[in-house]
């Protein structure tokens, strides 16, 4: 007889699991089941005809190691004092955060790792094994990183500060004063700040940050195509350092677990990056603030639900006020069954279940109106 394995039993070098917002992400319920999707993290999924790409003559070869370097100097513009071999391609901006928190901690050293988070920067520290301190956000703080508490959180062993901002799933943003003390602090202590920049374009019509890692070399960007740029089927992101040693670690992780990216996939990714991004960009924005305008008259004076407008990205994180008497296991089954309406709960973040994620940026106007009533019905009927 085969004995079977039991997941306890799975213990590499790296410990991993299964977490609820991959295993239940609209993708994995299947988005034929979803009448209205506000669990999406991103915008509208752009269509590759819409490129005008002929791809037939490509030839399906390996491609540069770092990534096609038209992208990375593309990107590289980015940032004042950046240079395309500064910039690393990368499979989604999962496999850039994979890459540089597997390059830099073992399971002795220690992180300080913001709460709640995107999952992968949670959750590969944790499969590492390494010390985690989180700085939590809390609505009562209005979910403002607190810069005392990330000081106090520093140790002899910190080799790396993780935070994600603009922020997800929260939309808070930092400001360069913040951004210019943690990466002094991150300097004095002599460890990284990795910087998860995802939602750095959407900035509801401010300018961005600069970029990190042209700030400093102990500095690391991250970002994708995922998000502000709907391509997240290309499955393409990168990282940027200014730290040559870092780089070459980063390469050579790349090279171990890729080789390279898809080549299909980074012809079209910088077909989009040079060619469609800034009007993208523009029509987006738009669609988002126009989207942004009626989350934002539905939450004044909601009777049921309260929150902390964010200031960017596309996602906001409200909660069900606690006067409510619901069951929320029976609220999050009924909205989703019944009026097929898919929110990101808040056990996706390890939070209280009344917080959950809406994402204003990747439905229609009308999507979007619909899935709003849908969370009111929903609560109506669940309140005992
Ligand atoms: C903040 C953040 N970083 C990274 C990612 C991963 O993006 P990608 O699809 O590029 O791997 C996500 C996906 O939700 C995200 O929200």
């Amino acid at each position: 007889m085969v004995r079977k394995l039991k997941q306890n039993e799975m213990k590499g070098h790296l410990t991993y699991r299964r977490t609820p917002i991959e295993a239940e992400s609209p993708e994995e319920w299947g988005y034929d089941k979803i009448k209205y999707n506000l669990a999406e993290s991103s915008v509208p999924d752009f269509i590759l005809g819409d490129l005008g790409l002929d791809l037939n003559n490509l030839q399906l070869s390996y491609s540069d190691h770092r990534g096609l370097p038209e992208l990375r100097q593309s990107i590289a513009e980015e940032g004042d004092n950046i240079t395309s071999d500064q910039v690393l391609i990368t499979t989604g901006a999962v496999g850039a955060l994979f890459i540089v928190v597997t390059s830099i901690l073992s399971h002795k050293d220690h992180i300080v790792l913001l709460h709640p988070n995107y999952v992968a920067n949670l959750e590969t520290p944790r499969a590492i094994g390494c010390q985690i301190d989180y700085l939590r956000l809390s609505k009562e703080n209005k979910f403002k990183l607190d810069l005392n508490q990330l000081e106090e959180a520093m140790k002899p062993n910190t080799r790396l500060i993780s935070l994600t901002y603009p922020q997800n799933p929260t939309g808070t943003v930092l400001t360069r004063t913040d951004l210019n003390e943690i990466i002094a602090l991150a300097e004095s202590k002599g460890c990284y700040l990795l910087l998860d920049e995802t939602y750095r374009d959407m900035t509801f019509n401010k300018s961005p940050l600069p970029l990190a890692a042209s700030l400093s070399e102990n500095a690391i960007s991250v970002s994708s195509f995922s998000k502000a740029y709907g391509l997240p089927g290309v499955r393409l992101g990168w990282l940027i350092s200014q730290n040559p040693v870092l780089l070459e670690t980063f390469l050579a992780a790349k090279e171990l677990i890729f080789i390279c990216n898809s080549i299909v996939d980074e012809v079209i990714g910088s077909k989009f990056y040079t060619d469609f991004r800034t009007d993208f960009l523009k029509e987006i924005n738009s669609h988002v603030s126009t989207n942004f305008k009626i989350l934002e008259e539905y939450m004044t004076n909601n009777s049921y639900l309260d929150w902390i407008k964010p200031d960017g990205g596309c996602i906001s994180f409200p909660w069900i006020k606690n006067e409510v008497d619901l069951s929320i296991r029976k609220f999050n089954k009924v909205l989703k069954e019944t009026y097929k309406t898919f929110i990101a709960p808040g056990r996706w973040f390890e939070v209280d279940e009344r917080f959950f994620r809406i994402g204003y940026g990747y439905p229609s106007k009308t999507e979007l109106e619909g899935g709003l009533q849908c969370i009111i019905a929903a609560i109506e009927d669940c309140i005992q």
